[in-house]
């Protein structure tokens, strides 16, 4: 029998481009700078930071590892390795996880695309804050214009993944990824020159631990779970298309260190801007579409800034939706052995119904409510808070504890040719660290210590 050759990420920089664009979303340009700027600033972003970095990274290691082994996806990974246990289960959980994201976020994406175009048309050009802010919510509780525009999101999105591994995502990635930092650069260049410059590092640098309650350490954790793509395994899809010689430990350093960079560069593009106008940064997540479009109509250059800032957030947000797509995708392609191109249909298909349905539920006086909220907050909220760190947690707990030891060793060390010493500590953290910060945070937020 001849299986046709599985895809992989030609180049090194073409993986880390692509991983890089799946942990560059939303999550650090809309989501990162409401939450930050509800929950005080400095201090979320300091938890946010160090979860990143010590109780995440082991989680990014663990999905690179099961993925690149199994060469398989979220699901058929697990079934390879640990046959015949309840741990596919934990892959069917990450399937599920990638859809309840996609309901919500290619709806946010979709917006980014009308206000596109109303910057390019000049739209918001000398209105009032009380404009812009009824623009947005007749926009967003329309029902229909943001269906077609999450629609055309999708399609684009789909063209994306259609084309496979290195010919489409990895080369999109290569080319949008780096335009993208070169525009947020600029556009930081920029925040430079306002007077609230200078309020705004200091709300972005400067701690203040009395805001530092339980619900705004989950809120913090979730967000570097988001933010980093991780619990559901979209980096085991990702992870399955690594080469063997690329060192993953690099990899994942090298892609968390941009995530970080990314989420700290958009909160210095944002609140300078924020604080110069004598606004509260405490808008929620229409931050970007309200408070901002106001405030570039204001600026001077503000027709380019307001161009160009949505811009990237479309670019973010494509290059994220591709990678949670391709979860859903792989999954279907490979364990119901449908072509690469049907899969992506059925998956766009898929996608278009549960945004569009998304999309009505914001509609005022929509029936369609899950425990009284609207499904943008509820899937935002059951995803974030709840799935991704479960899924992170059962993650790690499989690679350190039910996944053979050799085949983690041998993962991140290449067997056995690079990061010898880094592998032992890592594997400390993936064993005890990751799972016992989770844990005790579980238990704490569910009031038991
Ligand atoms: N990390 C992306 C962002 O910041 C979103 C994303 C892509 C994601 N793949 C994911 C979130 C997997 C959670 C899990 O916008």
């Amino acid at each position: 029998m001849n299986k046709p050759k599985r895809g992989s990420f030609g180049s090194k920089f073409g993986a880390i481009a692509a991983i890089g664009g799946s942990v560059v979303g939303l999550g650090n340009i809309w989501r990162f700078p409401y939450l930050a700027g509800e929950n005080g600033g400095a201090a979320f972003i300091l938890v946010y930071i160090i979860v990143s970095f010590t109780v995440a990274i082991p989680v990014m290691l663990s999905e690179f590892a099961i993925g690149r082994e199994a060469k398989r996806n979220a699901i058929g990974a697990f079934k390879k390795i640990a046959p015949a246990s309840f741990w596919p289960f934990l892959g069917s959980l990450g399937i599920a996880t990638a859809l309840v994201i996609m309901t919500f976020y290619s709806v946010i994406a979709g917006w980014s695309l009308q206000f596109l175009l109303d910057s390019l048309l000049n739209t918001f050009d000398g209105w009032s804050a009380e404009q812009v802010k009824q623009h947005f919510n007749h926009f967003a509780q329309s029902g229909y214009t943001p269906i077609v525009w999450a629609i055309v999101y999708v399609s684009a999105t789909a063209f994306i993944v259609i084309s496979g591994i290195e010919k489409g995502i990895e080369r999109y990635n290569k080319i949008l990824m780096p335009l993208l930092v070169l525009i947020m650069v600029l556009l930081v260049c920029y925040s430079f020159s306002l007077s609230g410059f200078e309020q705004g590092v200091r709300f972005l640098l400067y701690p203040d631990f009395s805001q530092l309650t339980p619900t705004v350490i989950m809120e913090a954790v979730g967000q570097a779970f988001f933010s980093l793509s991780l619990g559901m395994g979209c980096m085991i899809t990702y992870g399955s298309y690594i080469k063997k010689q690329e060192n993953m430990v690099h990899m994942a350093a090298t892609v968390a260190l941009c995530d970080v960079s990314v989420a700290v560069l958009s909160g210095l593009m944002i609140f300078p801007a924020v604080f110069s106008f004598g606004i509260s940064p405490t808008s929620g997540p229409e931050l970007i579409f309200i408070t901002l479009p106001n405030l570039f109509s204001q600026m001077t250059g503000g027709y380019l800034i307001s161009i160009l800032f949505f811009l990237i957030v479309f670019i973010a947000a494509i290059t994220s939706t591709v990678s949670l797509f391709e979860v859903v995708n792989a999954y279907i392609h490979e364990e119901f052995s449908i072509g690469r191109k049907r899969a992506t249909l059925i998956t766009t298909l898929m996608v278009i119904t549960l945004s569009s349905m998304c999309a009505l539920s914001m509609m005022a006086n929509s029936p369609i409510r899950v425990m009284g909220d609207n499904l943008f907050i509820f899937s935002d909220n059951l995803a974030s808070n709840f799935m991704l760190p479960i899924g992170g947690l059962l993650i790690v707990i499989f690679a350190g504890w039910f996944m053979p030891k050799p085949i983690l060793e041998q993962q991140l060390t290449n067997s056995n040719t690079v990061n010898k010493r880094s592998y032992r500590f890592f594997y400390i953290m993936i064993r005890f660290v990751s799972p016992i910060m989770l844990a005790l945070l579980f238990l704490h937020i569910s009031g038991i210590i």
